[in-house]
Parts: structure tokens; sequence; C-alpha cells
């Protein structure tokens, strides 16, 4: 059976959600499940943006006839060449072989790395501020390259001030009927998803997301669309107002992050008793992950949140403990930067693990290191003098971050 929501008058979301998946990229674990957003306008002529993951092609096939009700299907839209959102593309030109595929050169080197179909005639070529009239809807295309792949592109609609923003503005999470952003309580059950869908999926891209931003009309968006999770309608600058935070590295909360590695207890033993001392020094919302329990995409999606970061980690093998540099090796892939950084090192007979966290905090921009440290097998009284000391710094450095 068909399922679909006018988002407006003429402009109807014709996608699905996936509850079943287990990793999102077969990679980020899916608690509750994704979406996969399609739109369809319907004006003089017929446009979709985007298709969706193989996963709900069945659905979204059905979507497609019935909101076409007879019509052909004039212009698919493709904004984002990546498989989650460009699995139908086929069977769209198969069912409608006139259809024109709108894209720019990538969009189009990538379909052909990916399938066999040969489009040639139904390539629509387009570039930065092109528009396409639909009738009373026009469609003006903002190249938005490595946001967060090289062909991506934003669709603006004109008459309506809609942004259809591909992997932008989106999420992790299913959708549950409820698809507009306000109505979610959206703050509790999806800005945590949203905030580790951004870090591990486009975080890197920070420079691009702002470059992107600086070709649009922010003040003027009515609604975002985008391919994952809710649409928003209402208070579409609160989350304008979080991708201005997070694509600059900038922390939306004063507070410390503690990843730790441990084997017998020890490292952790003394991440323990540096949360307390934190905490007694008036430092609140402390959050602590063991990086081997913890996948290290929530860890990711915490210190995008915070203002510091402690690492512990004993030494394995002459090197960092392999869960930790995954966790830190990431976070520099992902361009991490601009947070105060404390380290704990642990070894027995040889010193590797301090060291690996230290270059590599050195690797990245702007990770002012409040302290670094030695433990000699487990924590003791002269461990504890430090400890003492170490949480004196990171309180008085976290209550001199301005309050976001
Ligand atoms: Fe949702 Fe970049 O694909």
């Amino acid at each position: 059976m068909h399922n679909t929501r006018n988002i407006t008058e003429n402009i109807i979301w014709i996608g699905a959600s996936d509850r079943r998946i287990e990793r999102f990229e077969n990679l980020f674990p899916l608690s509750h499940g994704i979406a996969y957003n399609s739109y369809l306008i319907l004006d003089e002529k017929t446009a979709l943006l985007d298709t969706v993951d193989g996963s709900i092609t069945d659905q979204f096939l059905e979507n497609v006839n019935h909101t076409l009700a007879g019509r052909t299907l004039d212009y698919l839209i493709v904004n984002h060449m990546e498989p989650d959102h460009c699995a139908n593309i086929e069977a769209l030109v198969r069912r409608y072989p006139q259809v024109k595929l709108v894209g720019n050169k990538k969009t189009f080197q990538f379909f052909n790395q990916y399938y066999t179909l040969d489009i040639t005639e139904n390539q629509y070529l387009v570039s930065e501020n092109d528009e396409i009239s639909l009738g009373k809807h026009v469609l003006q295309f903002h190249l938005a390259p490595m946001v967060h792949w090289p062909e991506v592109m934003f669709t603006y609609e004109k008459s309506e001030h809609i942004l259809f923003s591909a992997d932008a503005f989106g999420t992790f999470g299913a959708l549950s009927g409820n698809l507009f952003a306000d109505e979610i309580d959206f703050d509790r059950y999806f800005l945590d998803e949203a905030r580790r869908y951004y870090a591990n999926i486009v975080g890197k891209y920070g420079a691009q997301v702002q470059a992107v931003f600086s070709k649009l009309p922010l003040s003027e968006i009515n609604m975002i669309c985008p391919l994952h999770g809710p649409v928003w309608r209402e208070q579409v600058s609160s989350i304008i107002e979080k991708y201005q935070l997070w694509s600059t590295y900038t922390p939306e909360k004063k507070g410390v992050v503690l990843a730790y590695a441990s084997m017998y207890g020890n490292t952790e033993n003394a991440v323990q008793k540096l949360a307390s001392l934190l905490a007694v020094r008036g430092v609140k919302d402390l959050r602590m992950y063991d990086v081997s329990k913890t996948d290290l995409s929530y860890i990711v999606s915490d210190v995008w949140k915070y203002s510091h970061l402690v690492t512990a980690s004993p030494t394995y093998n002459l090197h960092l403990y392999a869960k930790m540099a995954n966790v830190l090796e990431d976070l520099a892939a992902l361009n991490m930067r601009n947070r105060k950084v404390a380290i704990l090192g642990n070894y027995t007979w040889a010193s590797a693990a301090k060291k690996g966290m230290e270059t590599i905090f050195s690797s990245m921009q702007n990770m002012e290191v409040l302290g670094s440290y030695d433990i000699k097998s487990s924590p003791k009284d002269e461990d504890l003098a430090y400890l003492e000391t170490l949480s004196d710094t990171i309180a008085a450095s976290v209550f001199e971050e301005p309050q976001q």
C-alpha cells in the first residue's frame, strides 16, 4: 500500500524507513533504524528529488506510482549519487524512459561507475545557479561539493523557499508517521542522533558546509527537506544554528568527555578518580566511555558536543591500544579541532600510549594539551597528587570557556 505525506499542497514526501538495518554504511550502529526521504513535485511538469535505498524499493516505487497517478515523470533531480539515495534511478529510467536526470558532471561520472544502463539521452547537466521551471515551482541548483561527496547538490525551490539539502540536516533514526520535526520531541529523540550523523558522516567537511551556506539565502528558508530524518518547517533556524556550531568545530557545551581504554581496570580506576575530582570541583554532565565497549561514533559525537576531552590508555604491543588509536585517528581524520585535552598513559614495561596520543593530538588543529602523564601499572598516591592537579587545571579551563 502506498504511504505518502504532503509537505505542501503539491510537494509530496514519498520516502520510507528501514528498521531492520543494523549499521548505516555497515559501520555506524542504528538502534532505531533510518529514514530515506524522497520528494515528488506535481506541477505542469513533475519532478522527483532523489530516490531511496534498495531496502525500501518496493514501498518507494508504489509511492511514486500512486502519487504520479498516471502522469509521467519529467525530471529526476539527483542531489546525491550515493547508493542509499540512487539505488532506484535505473528502475525509474526503465519506467519513464523520457525522464531527464538532472545532475552535474560528477553525478553522471558516478552513475556510470555504479551502473551499466546507458543514460546518455536522459542526462540534463546543470551547474551553479541553473534553474528549471516546473510551472509555479522553480528549482535552483547549488553545488555543495564534499558535503559530503563531490557531486552533492542542494536544490532550492524558489516559490515556496524550500531547501532540498541532500544529506545535510539529516539524522539517524526511522520516522514513525510524524514527518515534521515540530511533530516530534526532536531534542529528546533526535538531536543526539542528528549530531552523531553530522559528526561521523559530514563532520570532516565543515569548511565545505560553510561554503555552501554562504551561497544560500538561509534567513529566507521556510522548510528544509533532508534525505534522512524529519523535515523542518518550524524553527528552521534552530537546526541551522546547530550546523553553524558543528561545521565550525565550536563546542555546544562546556564539559568533559572522558574516553579510556583499560585492560585490567587500572587505567579505568585513574579515570574514575579524575572524574570524581572534576565533579567535586563543580564540573557537571561528565561523559565517560570505555572505548572497548562504546562504538566510536557515539564518542566522536560527544567530542563534537563538549569543550574538553580526556583520553586514557595503556600501552599495548609497544603501541597505543588499538581501540583508543581507532577513536583518536578517526577524530583526526574528521578534522576535529578547537578542543582542550588531557592525556593519561599507562604502562608496565615500556611507555608508548602517552606518546601515541600526544602525536595524534599534535596532528590536529588547535588541540590544547592541558596535561599529559604516565601511570606505571596501577595508580598510587603520587599519581593521585597529579590527578588532583590535573582536575584543578581542567576545571579551571572548563569554567573559563564561554557558555554557549
Ligand atoms: Fe545518505 Fe551520503 O548518503
